[in-house]
């Protein structure tokens, strides 16, 4: 099996998972993260993403999760990122071999904003299929905050598995009494009492907790997808942002185990696992016939994304979103003038207008560069509304 990288106690292989894993001890391993195989069918430069039918897919997988179940420490984790082709397919073959009481969460990374898919909802999350070895005793960071929360422990109606009387070092409480039910284990319960954390109200049981709530959707804009789609991808085209991997780290290991400098150094570093890639933002083609919600893939420059929409004055206008960095505004009206071109050979220049938006820095010689750029071109594609908008263009225009 070939190193790529192997020193300081890391060594990162070049290598079939399965032949890795068969090699690995029983018990050594604390968190896995796999991100492998999604069944797009695509082919890349390094690996081929076609496993067939879902059932062939999953007798590809099961050797793989049993050997990760064998290695995992009794207190590990495993994370699986799949997406819509697989993820319920991995699940039930994940209950079946890690036990369905290992199930801890599916989590949703939100890798983009709508992009106008035709006849259909636009896919904006994958997917990513928590479990632990041992739901009894699992590595769990919370991340702790400023603010003092008081969250209840139980919910409305009675769920039989969930109504133990809780009778433990003075606290008292029937839920279904109240026709309520745990929301957590009971034995989550009592070390709460232990960690000092229940708090009674009224009667009723609350955890008092300076845990920072962290939820199963993961939207926040550092864990987006941050690539362009019309570079040539290297070896695959989707590489997850470091914030998920990250959080990931942070949530599921021990910090000593897992020091910052490793994060920084070695992981990041190596460029094998993440790629930052910050140069510009990928809209994909859509074929929305309406022309209303039309995306175009742009160049590899400056155009950050061009749409028809109704104007203020309830007619369709054309719009181009700019990100205008002032070294280069020349180069970004050339790519606006093809832009133009291809908007007027679609017929969809709207007699009405076009405003191209200007996102980036931009001072007052470069907003008179491109008021002089509309005026040029006016005789050829019609009025062009200039705005300057300033800011980093974030996709939801
Ligand atoms: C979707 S990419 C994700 C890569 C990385 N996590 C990222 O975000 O940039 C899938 C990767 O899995 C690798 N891969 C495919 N099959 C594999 C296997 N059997 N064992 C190990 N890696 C594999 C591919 O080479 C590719 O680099």
């Amino acid at each position: 099996m070939k190193k790529l990288y192997d020193a300081d106690g890391i060594t990162i292989y070049n290598a079939d998972n399965l032949e890795l894993l068969k090699k690995l001890k029983d018990n050594s391993i604390n968190l896995i993260y796999c991100d492998i195989l999604y069944n797009t069918g695509k082919v890349f430069d390094d690996y081929n993403d076609n496993l067939g039918a879902p059932k062939e897919a999953m007798e590809w997988y099961r050797p793989r999760f049993k050997e990760m179940k064998r290695v995992l420490t009794e207190n590990g984790s495993i994370f699986i990122h799949c997406n819509w082709r697989l993820d319920s397919y991995i699940r039930i073959l994940l209950d079946e071999i890690f036990g369905g009481q290992s199930f801890r969460n599916r989590i949703y990374r939100k890798h983009s904003d709508e992009r106008g898919f035709y006849k259909n909802f636009d896919s904006q999350v994958d997917t990513i299929l928590y479990y632990v070895k041992n739901p009894a005793n699992y590595i769990f960071n919370e991340l702790k905050g400023e603010t003092l929360r008081i969250v209840p422990v139980f919910e409305n109606g009675y769920v039989e598995e969930r109504s133990e009387v809780l009778d433990y070092k003075g606290f008292t409480f029937n839920p279904v009494e109240h026709n309520k039910h745990w929301i957590i284990s009971i034995n989550k319960i009592k070390a709460m009492i232990d960690k000092n954390e229940l708090l009674m109200i009224n009667g009723m049981p609350y955890r008092k907790t300076y845990a920072v709530p962290i939820g199963n959707l993961w939207d926040e804009p550092d864990m987006r997808d941050n690539f362009s789609r019309n570079k040539k991808a290297e070896a695959y085209d989707t590489p997850k942002p470091s914030a998920c991997l990250k959080k990931i780290i942070e949530i599921a290991t021990n910090e000593e185990e897992w020091g910052e400098e490793f994060w920084k150094d070695e992981i990041k570093g190596s460029n094998l696992t993440f790629h930052e890639n910050n140069d510009s933002y990928g809209i994909n083609e859509s074929n929305d016939p309406s022309g209303y919600t039309r995306m175009y893939q742009f160049g590899e420059g400056n155009i950050a994304s061009m749409h028809s929409r109704i104007g203020s004055e309830g007619e369709f206008e054309s719009v181009i979103d700019v990100n205008s960095g002032m070294a280069k505004p020349l180069c970004t009206q050339e790519c606006i003038l093809e832009r133009l071109k291809e908007l007027k050979t679609a017929d969809e220049l709207f007699p009405h207008s076009t405003t191209i938006n200007l996102y980036g820095e931009c001072d007052e010689k470069h907003m008179a560069l491109y008021e002089s750029f509309a005026r040029d071109n006016e005789a050829e594609y019609g009025k062009i509304q200039i705005n300057r908008i300033g800011g980093k263009y974030n996709g939801n225009n």
